[in-house]
């Protein structure tokens, strides 16, 4: 499928999978009902769980929400990229996109296919994670494939370079406050708007913030792998340690983001017993991995 293709099926209201630079995004047009309705069917999502409308230039927003004052400035230093912004939605916008909240998700994504598919259907689409509710989120046009097989058109735009979904902001409170860590950290925010509330991801209506959640299959915990577990077991670290299936991984926190769900995709895949994640450093350029990997594993 091609750009133009994957228009032409969105105007139609048929939900298609499309490349962003974070993760590959289950897209619908946000201004179709039924094509939104279908992406939560798609996905086994419960209707409560608010999706991200993506826009293909900061200007669109108006038409979506009332625009607090830090959102120029962070819109203008970070769209395009890896940012949602949480702000009051506008009366007309579809409940069933805010999960009937007050407020709209809004992101300017910065993969070129993502923009011009954007641009050309001149309308905003919402995107979730092309992946079934509660399972690993898709860095690649395969994964997408090994979601929902022929049910769902990709386009491939290559693998996501930053690999963990966006950083969410929320400016709908007195204070903006982090309701999702990614790639932008906290610090690069707090250079724009100021100190941002202390509160990360204790929001109830964020799915990212359920326990359970970007999970493999495969029974998986956090652990040195110094007492190698009985049977056949997978190995996700920084250096080899003999196990059944090992997927090395990169020292730094960005190239690490980028590989961690197509490695915890191939472990998941390779018909083990469990899976041992070794855990990272507890610095804050790892806090996006740490929380995803605090939701992948159990203890
Ligand atoms: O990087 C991303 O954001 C990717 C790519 C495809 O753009 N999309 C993504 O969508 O991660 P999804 O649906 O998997 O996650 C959307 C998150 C959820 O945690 C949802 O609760 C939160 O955004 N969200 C959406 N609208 C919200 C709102 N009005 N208030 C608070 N959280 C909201
Ligand atoms: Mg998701």
């Amino acid at each position: 499928m091609d750009v133009a293709e994957a228009v032409e099926r969105l105007g139609k209201g048929q939900p298609v999978a499309i490349p962003t630079e974070t993760v590959y995004g289950l897209a619908a047009d946000a201004s179709q009902p039924a094509a939104v309705a279908r992406v939560f069917e798609l996905k086994g999502r419960p209707a409560d769980h608010p999706l991200i409308v993506h826009l293909g230039d900061a200007s669109w927003a108006t038409s979506w929400g009332h625009l607090p004052p830090p959102f120029d400035s962070l819109a203008q230093r970070f769209w395009p990229g890896p940012l949602t912004l949480v702000v009051p939605r506008l009366d007309w916008v579809d409940p069933l996109i805010t999960g009937g909240q007050s407020t709209v998700a809004l992101r300017v994504p910065r993969h070129p296919l993502a923009l011009q598919v954007l641009q050309r259907l001149g309308r905003g689409l919402v995107a979730p994670s092309a992946n079934r509710f509660g399972h690993t989120s898709p860095t690649t046009a395969q994964h997408v494939r090994d979601e929902f097989g022929e049910e769902v058109a990709v386009l491939d735009g290559g693998p996501c370079l930053v690999g963990v979904e966006s950083t969410i902001l929320d400016l709908s409170g007195p204070r903006p406050r982090i309701l999702r860590p990614g790639q932008l950290s906290r610090a690069d925010l707090e250079a724009v708007v100021g100190e941002l509330d202390q509160l990360v991801g204790e929001v109830p209506r964020v799915p990212g913030s359920l326990d359970r959640h970007y999970a493999p299959r495969t029974f998986t915990r956090l652990g040195g792998g110094e007492q190698p577990p009985p049977g056949r077991w997978g190995w996700l670290g920084f250096s080899p340690r003999g196990a059944s299936h090992e997927v090395i991984v990169p020292a730094n926190a960005t190239d690490y983001a980028q590989r961690l769900y197509s490695a915890l995709r191939e472990l998941d895949r390779a018909g083990l017993e469990i899976i041992l994640v070794e855990p990272p450093p507890q610095t804050p350029e790892w806090e996006a991995v740490w929380d995803r990997l605090r939701r992948a594993t159990r203890s």
